[in-house]
């Protein structure tokens, strides 16, 4: 597909929100390679929206950040203004987030809200709804030229999710930040938009960071993971090292915690039960189950 170079680039990342007492991310080594979904993992609060957010310049204004690399798209970000961060964000970078609900506009037809993304990032007007239809279709909306002009309660949660999707993807950008984009939707559905992100992967060359609290989902998906716990880095490699051959305590707490990949039948990931726990681990049921709490 892709000689696999770096898209992004992030070096002794450090976040902190200020009046929020600590650090949100402390001295994070990451990348996205061009072509690989590269997931993150971690419970609620372990700051992995404040990872997603950073790459596209999206951090609230309490949000301080420091680091010796901060490459996106080729452009050196560390001491970004605002300004800096629009044209990445005008093509070169998208999100998608976990509400289909709330990141479209409820009074503009999907297809309008399409054409909107390419107007920003500068397709001339006569190319924008040809480009929309044909998005569409790629992300599989059936009738797409019919759909376009639908609003967004009139599609269900799934198609909501593939117009959100369509519209990160429709002026080509080089990487894509997923937020739990799976978290709202049911498992059938889910399945059904991992499918989607498999596709968008193995038919374009664009880096996805793909964000979940449920390492099962991000096994099934991503080729390296990145594991976070409390801002720091746990672990990173690829999916196989991390979740089958030498996960980390907290990353073996993880594994057991997520029951679909504990209980998958002679899988990579089924590590057994066995194994050391360190002081981190994730939170602890009154039963005294694991859990891994949702964010
Ligand atoms: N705008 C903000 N102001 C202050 N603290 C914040 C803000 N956003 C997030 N945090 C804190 O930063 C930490 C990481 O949050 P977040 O990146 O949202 O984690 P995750 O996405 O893994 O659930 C949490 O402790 C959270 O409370
Ligand atoms: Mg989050």
């Amino acid at each position: 597909m892709s000689d696999r170079h770096d898209v992004v680039s992030a070096s002794g990342l450090n976040i902190a929100y200020t009046g929020a007492g600590g650090f949100a991310l402390r001295d994070i080594d990451f990348t996205i390679r061009a072509g690989e979904i590269h997931g993150i993992v971690g419970e609620s609060g372990s700051g992995k929206s404040t990872l997603g957010l950073s790459l596209l310049g999206l951090l609230p204004e309490n949000a301080r950040l420091s680091a010796s690399v901060f490459s996106i798209a080729g452009h050196d970000m560390a001491a970004a203004h605002e300004h800096d961060w629009i044209p990445i964000r005008r093509g070169v970078g998208s999100m998608v987030f976990q509400e289909p609900s709330s990141a479209l506009d409820p009074t503009l037809p999907v297809g309008r809200q399409i054409e909107e993304s390419l107007k920003l990032a500068g397709w001339p007007r006569d190319q924008r709804r040809a480009r929309a239809i044909q998005i569409l279709d790629r992300v599989h909306i059936p009738e797409p030229e019919r759909r376009a002009d639908m609003y967004p309660h009139q599609l269900s949660g799934g198609q909501r999710q593939r117009v959100c999707i369509a519209m990160a993807l429709a002026p080509r950008p080089t990487f894509l930040i997923a937020d739990e984009p799976t978290s709202a939707l049911d498992v059938t559905v889910q399945h059904e938009i991992l499918d989607l992100f498999r596709e968008i992967r193995r038919v374009t060359d664009i880096g996805i960071a793909f964000i979940s609290h449920d390492l099962a989902v991000v096994s099934q998906i991503a080729d390296r993971v990145t594991v976070l716990y409390r801002g720091g880095l746990v672990q990173h490699g690829t999916v196989h090292d991390v979740l089958a051959n030498h996960p980390e305590p907290y990353t073996q707490a993880l594994l057991r915690a997520v029951p679909s990949v504990r209980d998958r039948p002679k899988s990579p990931f089924d590590i057994g039960q066995g194994g050391a726990w360190s002081s981190v681990r994730p939170h602890e049921t009154d039963d005294g189950t694991k859990e891994v709490s949702h964010g």
